[in-house]
C-alpha cells in the first residue's frame, strides 16, 4: 500500500496529568508531539507506567489531554463533548485490546455487529457485513458460539473482526498479543500486518516489547511520558 500525505492522527504538545489522592498532580505525558499518516503501522513502545496506554487513550478519543491540541482527520477534537467523542470512537476507529474485552453472554456475530449498532443499518445488512467481517478472519464456522468457548488467539480475532466491521480507517491495539502465547499472538501479528498492506488499514499498536514492535514501520518510544525516539523501526532496541 502506497503511503498517502493525509495526516489522520495529530498531537501537538500533548500534556496528561492525574490528580493525586493527596492532593496534587501527577503528569503522565510531557509534550507529545507526532502525526500519524494513513496507512502506516505504528508501534508505540515504552516500560510498563511510561505512559503508553495514557497516550492511546487520548490518541483513541477514549480521554482528553490536559493540554495541547489533538486532531484526528483534521478535526480538533481536544474540547468535544463525551458524546460528539463517542460517534467520533464509532465512526473512525476500530479498537482491540489486551483482554479482547467481548461480550461473554453474546454470540460471536452478536459480538461484531456492535460497532453497527448506532449505523442505522437494518439487520440483514448488519448480519452480512459481520457474517463478512468473521469469514476475513478465518472464523465463519463460529458464529453461533459464546467467547468463552474460544481459544484465546480465536477471541482476539473476534475483537479484530469486531474493530473492522465499523469499516474504520484506523485500528487501535493495546497489547493486542499481551494475553496470548508466542504463536498466536505472531499469527494475530502477521494478520496486523496483512490488513494493513492489503487494506491499508492504519494501525497504531501499543506494546512494551521490542519483538512485537518490530512487525510495525515506525517505532515511537516513550520513556517517562517522553517520547526519546520517533522513526524507523530500529535492528535492534539497545539504543532506547
Ligand atoms: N486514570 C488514572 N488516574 C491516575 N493515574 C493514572 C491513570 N491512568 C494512568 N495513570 C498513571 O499514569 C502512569 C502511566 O500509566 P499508563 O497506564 O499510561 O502506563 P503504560 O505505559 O500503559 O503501562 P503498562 O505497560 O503497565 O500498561 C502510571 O503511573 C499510572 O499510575
Ligand atoms: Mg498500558
Amino acid at each position: 500500500m502506497k503511503k498517502s500525505s493525509e495526516i489522520i492522527i495529530s498531537m501537538r504538545d500533548i500534556c496528561k496529568s492525574f490528580p493525586l489522592e493527596m492532593g496534587g498532580r501527577q503528569q503522565v505525558l510531557f509534550d507529545i508531539t507526532f502525526d500519524v499518516r494513513m496507512g502506516e503501522f505504528v508501534a508505540i513502545m515504552g516500560p510498563s507506567g511510561s505512559g503508553k496506554s495514557t497516550c492511546m487513550n487520548i490518541v483513541g478519543a477514549l480521554d482528553t489531554p490536559t493540554s495541547g491540541v489533538y486532531k484526528l482527520y483534521g478535526r480538533d477534537i481536544t474540547n468535544m463533548t463525551a458524546d460528539e467523542l463517542a460517534v467520533v470512537r464509532n465512526e473512525h476507529i476500530g479498537f482491540v485490546f489486551q483482554q479482547f474485552n467481548l461480550l461473554s453472554k453474546r454470540s460471536v456475530l452478536d459480538n461484531v455487529m456492535l460497532p453497527l449498532m448506532y449505523r442505522g443499518l437494518p439487520m440483514s445488512e448488519r448480519v452480512r457485513r459481520a457474517r463478512e467481517m468473521l469469514a476475513r478472519v478465518g472464523l465463519e464456522k463460529f458464529e453461533t458460539y459464546l467467547p468463552t468457548q474460544l481459544s484465546g488467539g480465536m477471541k482476539q480475532r473476534v475483537a479484530i473482526a469486531r474493530a473492522l466491521a465499523g469499516n474504520p480507517k484506523l485500528i487501535l491495539a493495546d497489547e493486542p498479543t499481551g494475553a496470548l502465547d508466542s504463536k498466536m499472538g505472531n499469527e494475530i501479528l502477521k494478520f496486523f500486518k496483512e490488513l494493513n498492506r492489503t487494506m491499508g488499514i492504519t494501525i497504531v499498536m501499543i506494546t512494551h516489547e521490542f519483538d512485537i514492535a518490530k512487525y510495525a514501520d515506525r517505532l515511537i518510544h516513550i520513556r517517562d511520558g517522553h517520547i526519546n525516539y520517533d522513526g524507523a523501526v530500529p535492528k535492534t532496541d539497545k539504543n532506547l
